[in-house]
């Protein structure tokens, strides 16, 4: 037994990788289920939506399981930022007949609140994760006062060191291959991302928590080799997104059946912040990293329009095609086949 299943009272070391917008509660109960740890995204729900799926999660498992939310500051909206952002996308608009002038707020994501706090207090879930650092230190009582572990992803060496004194009690090492947003809060300097097999060690080595290892992660040899860097379990989000328990959408699972699913990129232009994807026409067309993207989440709304307008033609060309640098790990089997196969070799 490592010291993350010890800790988390956990029968296998593998924990499924919270993706907001490709899952929901239905993966988090297979997974728990598994005797691995199963996660429900919190970044989109609201409190009515975040009730319901963990009353489905209380009723369908009786392991451990995570919540997760995202910690970022929601910016201000900044209308001269969304006119230029609309500009940039205005050749887009015109060849998909949409008129800019009636674009809606998008889905956003938001942080978690008090509001949410007040929803978790309700069924007080064993284990809670954030992404993009830790929330105010009054929430972040509120959930260790049922006793909840708390868990951060770091990106860097210093992230892992901030989160452990800042009361983090184990830290997800993401390296730079891992599916998603980047979890980076204290630099936005893209050259302090390194990979997976780099920054476990080196992670390990700086604090005494335990350490878990995600990003590039696909099958039991890859677990294997983050156990021997040192971590104490490893978080697989990639090779979950084919099973039939994801949400994950008929586009963006055509990309990731298609040998386009092994070029991917980190791009911001589908939410303002750095995030791995598939590469796309948004993202080939316009560069993956724009300047003029709105800060996290607004640049959403604006591409919203025309990921539906593409996507309602079966097309993935404005669509977040979020997957990390492996997709080998993908396969149309069930969510318990995948958690066993990962951890057949621990
Ligand atoms: C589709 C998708 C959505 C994700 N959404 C979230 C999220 O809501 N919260 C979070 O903490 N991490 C999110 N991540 C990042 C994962 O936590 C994790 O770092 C990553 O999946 C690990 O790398 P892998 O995809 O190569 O296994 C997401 C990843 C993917 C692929």
């Amino acid at each position: 037994m490592t010291s993350i299943q010890r800790f988390l009272n956990l029968e296998l070391p593998v924990l499924q990788a919270p993706m907001a917008g490709a899952q929901g509660s239905a993966l988090a109960v297979a997974v728990s289920n598994a005797g691995g740890l199963g996660a429900l995204p919190g970044a989109m729900l609201d409190a009515a939506a975040l009730r319901a799926e963990l009353s489905a999660i209380q009723a369908g498992t009786q392991g451990p399981y995570n919540v997760n939310f995202f910690c970022h500051r929601p910016p201000a909206a900044d209308a001269g930022r969304e006119a230029v952002w609309r500009a940039v996308l205005a050749p887009f608009y015109r060849e998909l007949g949409i008129d800019p002038g009636r674009i809606q707020p998008g889905p956003g994501r938001s942080p978690f609140t008090a509001e949410m706090a007040d929803v978790l207090a309700e069924f007080e879930p064993p284990v809670v994760s954030f992404h993009f650092g830790l929330p105010a230190e009054e929430l972040l009582r509120r959930v260790k006062a049922w006793g909840a572990k708390v868990l951060s992803s770091a990106t860097t060496v210093e992230e892992a060191r901030w989160l452990e004194r800042h009361g983090a009690d184990a830290i997800i090492a993401q390296g730079a291959e891992a599916g998603g947003h980047r979890g980076m809060f204290l630099s936005a300097d893209a050259s302090t991302q390194v990979g997976t097999f780099a920054l476990v060690p080196q992670v390990v080595a700086a604090v005494s928590v335990p350490v878990v290892a995600a990003g590039g992660i696909a099958d039991a040899r890859g677990v294997a080799a983050a156990l021997a860097l040192g971590a104490a379990g490893v978080q697989v989000g990639t090779a979950y997104l084919l099973c039939p328990e994801a949400t994950t959408g008929p586009v963006h699972r055509a990309a990731l059946r298609s040998e386009a699913a092994r070029r991917t990129a980190l791009t911001n232009v589908f939410t303002g912040r750095p995030a791995r994807g598939i590469v796309n026409r948004l993202m080939e067309e316009l560069g993956p990293m724009r300047p003029e993207a709105p800060e996290f989440p607004l640049a959403n709304a604006a591409v919203a329009p025309l990921r539906a307008a593409a996507e309602a033609q079966g097309r993935g060309d404005f669509s977040p095609l979020w997957a990390g640098q492996n997709v080998e790990g993908c396969r149309e089997i069930p969510a318990v086949e995948v958690t066993r196969s990962l951890a057949s070799r621990t």
